[in-house]
């Protein structure tokens, strides 16, 4: 098939979001076969084919219409709006859904013997980060005057080399910060991935293509935290047991032959099912209990 008819996704190529993003493509059906340093890979059983590119240029790439998708921070999104705006222009990429990885905040860190107070401690300060715009704005709205450095990578070493006395970095598990010897002091923007779209209207096929798409992502995000659970119970504890099993709408219940009262109970849990729960589910009455993940849901 043709360009025309197939989809193309941006994805980051190596970085935090990389994994996360292949799983929840595979999570959607999508079978890829991906060779070493490739820079794209084809769908086999879907027409849905991936390029590995930098995340910072993601948001280009999909309002210039060389991808019909992208999925990217909002950090990355925000930085790009608010560099366009900046420049009179105005973001086309679509913002079409938030998705349920890759939470990180853009933050404010400072060296370990830095005497910080509060925001005021950050006036006249040189600051390093690869997020000028975003960061320009958090200062703005807080009224500090304070110089931006603008790097394109390895802010976490800008302090120690002496080209900036704090910086404002992506922070997940914060060992980078940790590593470097910094303390972060405080949050500019809360973060986590997103799916972009193209400006451009999409040829009914791929329309469809990408509204399937977003079903299974939803259905993917769903299944997540979800757990299939069976048990046995007198049905006198019924009442009882409705009440323990979290997040769950009303539960299957089928007699057991020749168990007198006993019946069985099955249930799909939209959190997650912990030990504690059995053991409340066990105190009311209820046996052979038997916790499984759900694979796929669509409702
Ligand atoms: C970010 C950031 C730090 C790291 C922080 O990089 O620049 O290096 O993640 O993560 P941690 O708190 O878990 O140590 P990112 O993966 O976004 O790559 P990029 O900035 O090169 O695009
Ligand atoms: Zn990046």
């Amino acid at each position: 098939m043709e360009r025309q008819q197939r989809l193309r996704i941006a994805i980051q190529k190596s970085g935090r979001l990389t994994d996360h993003s292949l799983d929840l493509l595979a999570r959607c059906g999508l079978k890829y076969s991906r060779g070493k340093d490739q820079l794209m890979c084809y769908g086999e059983n879907m027409p849905l084919d991936v390029l590995f590119v930098r995340d910072d240029d993601i948001p280009d790439l999909v309002q210039e219409d060389v991808c019909d998708l992208g999925l990217v921070g909002l950090n990355v999104i925000e930085e790009k709006r608010l560099a366009m705006a900046a420049r009179g222009a105005q973001a086309r990429f679509e913002l079409i859904q938030r998705l349920d990885f890759g939470r990180c905040r853009l933050a404010i860190a400072v060296p370990d013997d830095f005497p910080y107070r509060d925001l005021s401690s950050l006036a006249g300060r040189r600051i390093a980060t690869t997020y000028p715009h975003v960061l320009a704005r958090f200062l703005r709205e807080n009224s500090i005057e304070a110089e931006i450095v603008t790097l394109s990578g390895a802010v976490e070493i800008a302090p120690r080399l002496g080209r900036a006395d704090v910086i404002c970095d992506l922070v997940s598990t914060g060992s980078t910060l940790l590593a470097n010897h910094l303390r972060e002091v405080t949050t500019v923007l809360q973060s986590e991935a997103a799916l972009i779209r193209t400006p451009v209207p999409l040829p009914d096929e791929k329309a469809d293509w990408v509204r399937r798409l977003l079903v299974r992502i939803d259905g993917v995000q769903q299944v997540k935290e979800s757990k299939y659970i069976m048990l046995h119970a007198p049905r006198s504890a019924l009442p009882q047991i409705a009440k323990l099993l979290p997040g769950s709408e009303s539960p299957t219940v089928i007699p057991l032959d020749g168990h007198g009262d006993k019946v069985a109970v099955h249930a799909v849990c939209r959190e997650n099912v912990f030990w504690e729960t059995l053991e409340a589910l066990k105190a009311a009455g209820a046996s052979a209990l038997l916790v499984l993940p759900v694979e796929k849901m669509l409702p």
